[in-house]
Formats: structure tokens, sequence, C-alpha cells
């Protein structure tokens, strides 16, 4: 059996490897505890344009994983990470056409860094590794290793949504996007929804469908003994402490226009006008680790939510109560695992979203016979198989006021019975199962 080479864009560095942020890392953390492998990508340090060809590789290796990485260029980084990958493809695969701000030059960019990594992933390659590509930093990566001669099986993984065609036509280039993406063996999608996008779009350009849904999960039985563990954790402990028996309202997600954070500020804010007799009895945690924080579009967002949070606070505020405990900094998981299971319901509220795995580790870490609720977007790749959470539009300020009314004052009869369903959902499909599906679909043979 060859190893399993990992490649994607980020390579949670040695500090945290314990805890990434970021769903991508933390599924391929949770699915990577196979057989030997290798995880390759950027190191996340950028070297002066001098350096440029004087880069190497450099290689750890932590129990049966090694992390092979290489710096990029302060211009690569500019082009390939913040403008072509974050300023167009994101924007773009969660339907905000709007936000491209497309310039020639980074696609360049974009695909000199593809041939750039693929010449140095070959010289690490054996014939029988089997290659598994991730995310929208890579999409013409296999191509780029086929014109290099590799022969390896090479399959590839979107951990965002994928759009209708016709949204997607609007990239420059689509077409040669989708073309170079005909190099990859297996191509796996969120949900059904993406994967239809994405077969729509090889149609419209001429080739045939070839994307499959693999919905991504979660490792629910570790998460889960973490959060039990949590409620021995002095951290945890202080939380609890601070809540002085008031229950918690608790949202985590990376600072991204897609988490819909503006628009659930003013749905607590609603709440706060519509449901009066919870003001100062509610406690709402959000951690909100600043995210990409260089290219403009979350620079502004930041700005706005740092308003919005102080302005909440300055009107519904009192001496002793603040309405959003809003941070920007990043909490380590198995912390979060412990804030979860002592929150009474979760906000999970993104305008689209790939998974959201968010959602599924809330889930996880609720106590069985007391679990708290669920409220979600349906616009979460989650909302597919988590239809027993309070689903919502998220763009719907007062939607979301009702639903987070309704999950603090739900009879537990009902708690219960929608938790039950939720956490079956989430032990159905795993990180090890989705891992496994994949690579079994990867490993059949088929036609050249
Ligand atoms: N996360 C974390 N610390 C934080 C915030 C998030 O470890 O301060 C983790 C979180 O537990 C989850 C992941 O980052 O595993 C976020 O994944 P998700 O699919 O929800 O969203 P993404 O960031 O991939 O868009
Ligand atoms: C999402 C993307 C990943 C990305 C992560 C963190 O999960 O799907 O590809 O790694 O966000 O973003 P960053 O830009 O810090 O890698």
């Amino acid at each position: 059996m060859g190893r399993l080479v990992v490649v994607s864009n980020r390579v949670p560095s040695s500090s945290d490897r314990h805890h990434p942020a970021g769903g991508l890392a933390v599924a391929l953390q949770d699915a990577l505890r196979r057989g030997e492998s290798l995880w390759f990508g950027w190191s996340g340090k950028q070297v002066a344009e001098e350096e440029k060809h004087s880069r190497t590789v450099s290689q750890e290796q932590v129990e049966n994983v090694t992390y092979a990485t290489i710096d990029l260029t302060h211009s690569e980084f500019d082009g390939f990470y913040q403008k072509y990958s974050n300023g167009i493809l994101w924007p773009l695969c969660h339907y905000r056409a709007g936000l491209m701000d497309f310039i020639r030059r980074d696609r360049e960019i974009y695909l000199d860094v593809n041939k750039f990594y693929a010449r140095k992933l070959r010289d690490l390659l054996r014939p029988d590794d089997i290659i598994w590509v991730h995310d929208y930093h890579l999409f013409p990566f296999a191509q780029a290793l086929r014109n290099l001669g590799v022969k390896n099986k090479i399959g590839f993984f979107l951990h965002i949504p994928f759009p209708p065609w016709s949204l997607m036509k609007s990239l420059p280039s689509a077409v040669s996007l989708l073309k170079n993406m005909q190099a990859y063996d297996v191509i796996g999608l969120q949900t059904e929804d993406d994967a239809r996008n994405m077969n729509d779009g090889f149609m419209q350009c001429g080739f045939g469908p070839r994307a499959q849904a693999f919905p991504i999960g979660i490792d629910p039985d570790s998460f889960a003994r973490q959060a039990e563990a949590g409620e021995h954790d002095a951290e945890v402990h202080r939380l609890k402490a601070s809540l002085r028996g008031r229950p918690l309202v608790i949202g985590v997600d990376r600072l991204d226009y897609s988490k819909g954070l503006p628009e659930r500020f003013l749905g607590y804010e609603a709440f706060l006008k519509r449901f009066p007799e919870h003001k100062g009895k509610v406690m709402y945690l959000q951690i909100t680790p600043v995210s990409r924080g260089n290219v403009a579009d979350y620079k502004a967002l930041k700005r706005d939510l740092d308003e919005t949070a102080g302005r909440i606070n300055g009107m519904y505020g009192d001496f002793d109560w603040t309405p959003i405990r809003y941070l920007t900094q990043s909490v380590p998981r198995h912390l979060l695992a412990g804030f979860y299971r002592l929150a009474d319901a979760a906000l999970v509220t993104p305008l689209r979203d790939g998974m959201n795995l968010v959602a599924k580790e809330f889930v996880a870490a609720q106590k069985e016979h007391n679990p708290g609720s669920l409220i979600l977007s349906r616009f979460a790749g989650a909302a597919a198989e988590m239809e027993d959470a309070l689903l919502v539009n998220p763009h719907d300020p007062e939607e979301i006021s009702d639903a987070l009314h309704r999950a603090l004052i739900m009879p537990k009869a009902e708690r219960l019975a929608r938790g039950k369903k939720l956490r079956e959902s989430v032990w159905r499909v795993t990180a090890s199962s989705w891992a496994r599906d994949f690579l079994e679909e990867l490993s059949k043979d088929r036609p050249e």
C-alpha cells in the first residue's frame, strides 16, 4: 500500500497542529491518522524575491506524518494567496461575484505557484503514492503534475461551495479552470448541490460529469471526549463562573464575510428588542479569530463588526451586563469543545459555507441527556444533513431572533428529540468515513 500524500496550501504549523483554525486542516488532521503519509503545502512564511531560487522544502516528521512545506515569496503570497485565491475564487465560490477583484497578472501568479508546488512535490513522490489535493488554491494542480509526467492517482476535494455555472462563468478563463480539472481521477464536493453545479459546468464546457458528493465530518468520539474533559478545565470553569447561572449562546467563526456575522449581530439585536425579557439574562460569546487580515474586504468587515458590536453593547448593555462578548483571537479547539458543552445554544448562520464543522462539533460536544440547541443557516452544507437544527435564513435578522428565542425556551423533550437526531447525523459521517469513502473511490481502476 502506497503512502497517502495530502496537498493543501494551508498546512498546520507545528505550533497550531493541536488547534488549527479552519475546517480543512481540522478534518485532515483527523483523517490522516492512518498509515504512512506526507502532507505538502505552504510553510506559512514569506521570503524576499532574491531568495526565490534558493528555497528548499523543509520536512518534519510527526508520528506517521511527514510535513513538507515550502515558503512563498512576497509577490507569490500576494498574487496567489491574497489576490487570486482569496480575492477572486473565494468570493466567487461563495456566490459573491460582486466582490471579485480581477487582475490578469494574479491569475498568472496563481498558475505559476501551482506549477512551482508541483515541481517541488514531484521530487518527493514515490510511484505508488496516492495524491489527494485540497481546495481552491490548487484547482490546476493535477494538470501541473501531469505535465511533469506524474502518473499517480490524483484526487481533489473542494472544501468550499461550488456555484452554478451561470455565476462561475463570470470568472475570466473559467473554461480553462474546468479543463485543468480533467486531470483529476476523482473530484469530491461537500454536497449534492455543489456536485451538480460543478458537473453542469463541466457539461457546459463540453466535458463529462465527474464530480461526486463526499460530505465531510469530524471525529465525534474524540471531540466528545475533549468536551467532557473540558468540565475539569480551569478556563471552562472561569467561563462558567462568569455566567452566574445565565444561559450561554455561542458563535465560533473565522472573521469572514461568508459567515454572516453582521447579519447575526443584527439578529441578536432584534432578539434583544423583540424579546426584552432576555435582556441582562443571556450571555452571547462570539469567538471570531481574524483571518486573511490583509485582504481589503476582510479589513472592512472587521471595522464593521467592531463598530456593530460596540454599538449594540453601548445601546443595550448595563453596568453589570455586556450583551456581546466579542473576541477576535483564536481559541484552542479543545477549549472550544468545553465552551460548546456549556452553551445552551449555538448560532451558526453563514450566508454560504461548504460544510461548517463548528455545527458538527457543537452537536458532538453536547450532554446527551441535556443538549443545547443548534441554530443553523440553510446555506451551510451541514444543513443538508442536519435538518433537526433550527434552520434559518441568515439574511433575516428577525428569523434569527425568533430562532434564538425559541432555542432558549425550548421544552426539554424537544431538545432531546432534536439532539438525538443531530447526534445520529454527526456520528453517521465522520472524518474517517469521509476519507475512507473518498480514497476507496480513488483507488478504483478506471479507463485511461
Ligand atoms: N477553530 C478553532 N479555533 C477558533 C476558531 C475555530 O480551532 O478560534 C476551528 C473550529 O473548531 C473548526 C474550524 O476551526 O474546527 C472551522 O471550521 P469550519 O468548517 O466551521 O469553518 P472554516 O473556517 O473552514 O470556514
Ligand atoms: C477554509 C478553507 C481552507 C483554509 C481555511 C483557513 O477552511 O476551506 O482552505 O485553509 O479556511 O483559511 P486560510 O486562508 O487561513 O488558510
